[in-house]
């Protein structure tokens, strides 16, 4: 099957020219001047709209149990939401039950995908649990499987976090494995003991999510993190950047060119403490970790994916229901499912806020929403571009067409949508995974099934097309 996407303007992180696009089976086999190619089975007009590389998520949260409940998006549901999104692949955390092997974990994962898969996937994997004599070592064999970052939690005192020696004998065995290492970095100890004392004083109210959890925590796990790496000569990547005083103490490694990079979330631009504080228990839809800021915080964010001292925007797509999942805290914030939805928004919202609003270009938006993620978690050239012998995840972007953010039309089985009521100019109408059209016209035209799991390249390498497996 061969496809010609006509006449668009093909984006890259250097450059827009308009060209045609030729898909031959699941690759991209030309891309050339107008006109210059023919003889194909299908033709795509994209006249006047954007050719854009695949978004690539690196931070989502799919069928994931967490805090009492688990995650309402499966494999399917939030894939789905992602492909109308103009994402064509994500990378999804496995959480290693406590006491159980890596290889158990990855087996629950991957059959909990099975079948499902309506995009290409890949796995990090969440370390809460070493021992020596087996998972220490266990972990070092994770990124010959294609699994190449782990995960470490620092807050979630109780459940997912882990103490600094897992955290530093993880980065250890990256140094040598060629694996990233991944943080998210809140002092959990710390956010542990204004819980409480917030409790005692009988503040229960969503808002006390954010006010127990202050920038400084963020800020000196941050740099705990960030100096920690830095001893056992590892690579760091930063989850979810929220503050000035996190976003500091990368500024200061990458200066000073040590391997560390972060990500911000299409959220932290968006959502503040008016949010968290809306009456009625509305105010726990805007509960996640780490929490909302004040809006004083989106220019340091907008500036710093700007001159990529942050440089990847992911979702951490990781929806409940508020009504039967959130309301589990209605009378106590801790017990609030952490996380929100996302997958379906990322690539409208930093279009219209980002590109239309000229914080960012865009090359940019595409360097910050598919090419870094691709090279930075081992999917790049196989993904993250658009170029000859890349996968054909292409998205067809109109940048004319305006639409109403909404849960009433999401594919997110959430009840909410953290951006509700906003109009953005901009839609991905059609979207290719491969070589195979997955949204077109307004619906899904694959089947669940379509989307693989990519064992990824191990840090700074490349991922060349043979080295994708079924
Ligand atoms: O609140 C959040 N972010 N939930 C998902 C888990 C995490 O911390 O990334
Ligand atoms: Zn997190
Ligand atoms: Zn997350």
């Amino acid at each position: 099957m061969s496809i010609l996407i006509k006449g668009g303007t093909v984006v890259s992180v250097t450059g827009a020219v308009t060209a045609d696009v030729l898909v031959d089976g699941e690759v991209i086999a030309a891309v050339a001047a107008p006109g210059t190619l023919s003889e194909v089975d299908e033709v795509i007009d994209a006249t006047g709209k954007y050719v854009l590389p695949g978004g690539i998520d690196p931070h989502t949260h799919l069928d994931m149990p967490f805090g009492g409940t688990v995650t309402i998006d499966d494999v399917e549901s939030g894939q789905t939401s992602a492909a109308f999104g103009g994402t064509t692949c994500h990378v999804d955390f496995i959480i290693q039950p406590q006491g159980a092997t890596f290889a158990a974990a990855v087996d629950e994962w991957k059959a909990k995908a099975n079948g499902k898969q309506v995009i290409d996937m890949g796995y990090h994997m969440a370390v809460t649990d070493l021992k020596d004599g087996g998972t220490l070592e266990e972990l070092a064999t994770l990124p010959d499987e294609g699994i190449t970052s782990y995960k470490l939690f620092m807050a979630y005192k109780g459940a997912l976090m882990v103490d600094d020696e897992t955290l530093f004998r993880t980065m250890e065995t990256a140094s040598q494995t060629g694996a990233l290492v991944m943080v998210h970095a809140e002092n959990g100890d710390v956010i542990d003991v204004l819980v409480k004392q917030a409790l005692e004083a009988g503040n229960t109210d969503p808002l006390y999510h954010a006010l127990t959890r202050p920038p400084e925590a963020e800020g000196e796990a941050t740099n705990r993190a960030i100096q920690l790496a830095h001893l056992a000569d590892a690579p760091l990547y930063v989850v979810h950047v929220t503050c000035r005083e996190a976003v500091e103490p990368i500024a200061r490694a990458r200066d000073a060119g040590w391997d560390v990079w972060g990500e911000t979330c299409t959220q932290y631009f968006f959502n503040s403490l008016d949010d968290i504080a809306k009456p009625n228990f509305e105010g726990a839809k805007y509960v996640y970790s780490p929490p909302v800021r004040d809006q004083s915080n989106w220019d340091v964010l907008w500036n710093a994916v700007r001159t990529d001292v942050l440089s990847a925007i992911s979702t951490d797509h990781c929806a409940f229901l508020w009504d039967g999942q959130k309301t589990m805290g209605k009378d106590d914030f801790s017990k609030i499912p952490n996380g929100g939805p996302g997958l379906e928004n990322r690539l409208q919202m930093i279009h219209e806020f980002g590109v239309r609003a000229r914080r960012i270009s865009l090359n940019r938006m595409v360097e910050l929403l598919s090419t870094n993620p691709a090279k930075l978690f081992g999917l790049y050239p196989r993904k993250g571009t658009i170029a000859v012998g890349s996968d054909a995840d292409i998205v067809v972007f109109d940048p004319e067409q305006t639409v109403t953010i909404s849960a009433a039309t999401h594919h997110s089985k959430s009840d909410y949508n953290l951006f509700e009521g906003t109009e953005v100019t901009g839609v991905p109408e059609v979207v290719l995974l491969r070589g195979q059209v997955l949204v077109e016209d307004g619906e899904l035209v694959a089947s669940p099934g379509v989307g693989q799991f990519v064992a990824r390249a191990k840090f700074g390498e490349e991922l060349k097309p043979e080295e994708v497996t079924a």
